[in-house]
């Protein structure tokens, strides 16, 4: 405990390195000037992955920090669509014809509350646009109390092959404090109404650091959990960023867990789905030894992506709606964030880039850097000049540093760097010594 003190656990606020520059070091005047010439440039027969972002939601939960708007009517969820498909058709004739799509991810906000015309609408322009490849995977983020059982049988005939069910907690005290109420039982139906519809695979987020939790309450979720048997778990640290999400407001800050109390939950989860047969996977996702994920961390293919972990083996992503990133071989491009300032976009111009990076030499190693300690704790120098022979000496300064700093927590080794075990949970903290940007840390969340 007191080395994880000492290193800055329990104080520290640095990014969750879901990408590299992250994305509050994005440039406003990158976006629409880059985005074409990226796309253009994308090789025949290449495979991308595919991000579509649904920024509405019935009620808006008051933990939630992302980015989503309330709506009590699905009028201007409707017109949202079209603009969709406009963005959608605008991006598809600047591809190569050959490309194909490795993943298709709809997210949110909640992408359940479509009516489901408008889901087949939107999956009818994606499916058209994009054929898919040998290992294509289909996921849905479903928020179990906006589910309509028809809704569910659709994208399990569209051929949905994973479900990303939010749950956070099932104590009705913690529900209650963080303005989300979900039954265990409205939970299962919706598992129950997938897994009958030969959805095959399911994924959950928890959260730690909830409002009220304490090691007995979680400990009840967490056996409930087990009883869902999901294929794969994202078990994040509850970001308190009320600056940034207003309405987070409405949280009892008292009833927080303080820092320390947070890592234990971190570690009582840790604990229980390892003990129960789940492999963990970096930080914070555990995944069944079958599963794509534990599958590609075994065979060092693990990587860092919007979504935490990903076994994605494409190198482009392409987002679509209002505040989407797509991500290419040479940098980031992120869509306006607001509905009416991305439609407006797509509207003259087709494309909705506004703010985005432009990656240099060095940058892309630096990504690597991170990345490795994100996914495997370690740096191999053998592997990284191997990949980056003419910046053999830039990492060996960085492989240098680490070793002075963090000397006490490291497996001996005289060339490379890892991190032991019970040091893990600093991997945030490390990368954030590789990174190269000097980073405000108000825009960040707590390292546990
Ligand atoms: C984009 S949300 C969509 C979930 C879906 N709409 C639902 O309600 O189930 C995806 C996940 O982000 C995570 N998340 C949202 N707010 C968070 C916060 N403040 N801190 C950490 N994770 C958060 C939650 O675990 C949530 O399930
Ligand atoms: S958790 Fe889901 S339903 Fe709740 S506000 Fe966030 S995106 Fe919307």
């Amino acid at each position: 405990m007191n080395l994880l003190r000492r290193h800055g656990l329990f104080d520290a606020s640095v990014p969750r390195y879901t990408s590299y520059p992250p994305a509050n070091h994005f440039q406003a005047d990158v976006g629409r000037k880059v985005q074409r010439g990226w796309l253009e440039a994308l090789p025949d027969g290449s495979e991308v992955s595919i991000y579509v972002h649904i920024p509405f939601c019935k009620r808006l939960c008051w933990f939630c920090a992302c980015r989503t708007q309330g709506t009590k009517t699905l009028r201007p969820v409707t017109r949202y669509i079209q603009t969709l498909c406009a963005e959608i058709d605008a991006v598809r004739a600047l591809l190569p014809e050959s490309i194909k799509m490795s993943r298709l991810h709809l997210g949110g906000g909640t992408p359940t509350l479509l009516h489901p015309d408008a889901m087949n609408t939107l999956l009818d322009r994606i499916f058209a646009a994009f054929g898919t490849a040998s290992d294509f995977e289909f996921s849905v983020e479903i928020d179990p109390t906006e589910a309509n059982p028809d809704l569910l049988d659709l994208l399990a005939n569209r051929g949905l092959s994973r479900a990303s069910i939010g749950i956070q907690d099932f104590s009705p005290k913690v529900q209650a404090a963080i303005g989300r109420e979900q039954s265990f039982e409205q939970t299962k139906s919706v598992l129950d109404r997938l897994r009958s519809a030969g959805v095959p695979r399911v994924n959950f987020d928890l959260l730690y650091g909830l409002p009220f939790q304490t090691p007995d309450s979680y400990r009840q979720t967490l056996d409930q959990v087990l009883k869902l048997a999901p294929n794969r778990l994202a078990i994040y640290g509850y970001a308190h960023v009320p600056w940034v999400s207003k309405r987070q407001m409405m949280i009892p800050e008292s009833a927080l867990p303080g820092a320390e109390a947070r890592f234990a939950l971190a570690e009582q989860s840790r604990e229980i789905f390892t003990g129960a047969g789940y492999d963990p996977i970096g930080i914070d996702h555990f995944a069944l030894p079958d599963d794509g994920l534990a599958v590609a961390k075994r065979e060092y293919r693990l990587r860092r992506n919007f979504q935490g972990y990903t076994d994605d083996p494409a190198t482009c992503l392409i987002g679509f709606g209002a505040s989407a990133i797509s991500r290419f071989p040479d940098g980031y491009c992120q869509n306006a964030a607001a509905t009416a300032a991305y439609s407006e976009r797509v509207e003259t111009d087709g494309l909705a880039g506004h703010r985005g990076y432009e990656m240099a030499a060095r940058d892309h190693l630096i990504e690597r850097l991170i990345e490795d300690i994100m996914c495997y704790f370690r740096l191999d120098p053998e592997a990284l000049t191997a990949a980056f022979p003419d910046d053999a000496r830039i990492i060996k300064e960085k492989l240098f540093r680490l070793w002075r700093r963090y000397r006490d927590i490291a497996v001996p080794d005289k060339m490379g760097f890892e991190l032991t075990p019970e040091f893990q949970s600093l991997a945030r903290i490390v990368a954030h010594q590789l990174d190269d940007f000097v980073a405000g840390t108000a825009a960040h969340s707590r390292a546990v």
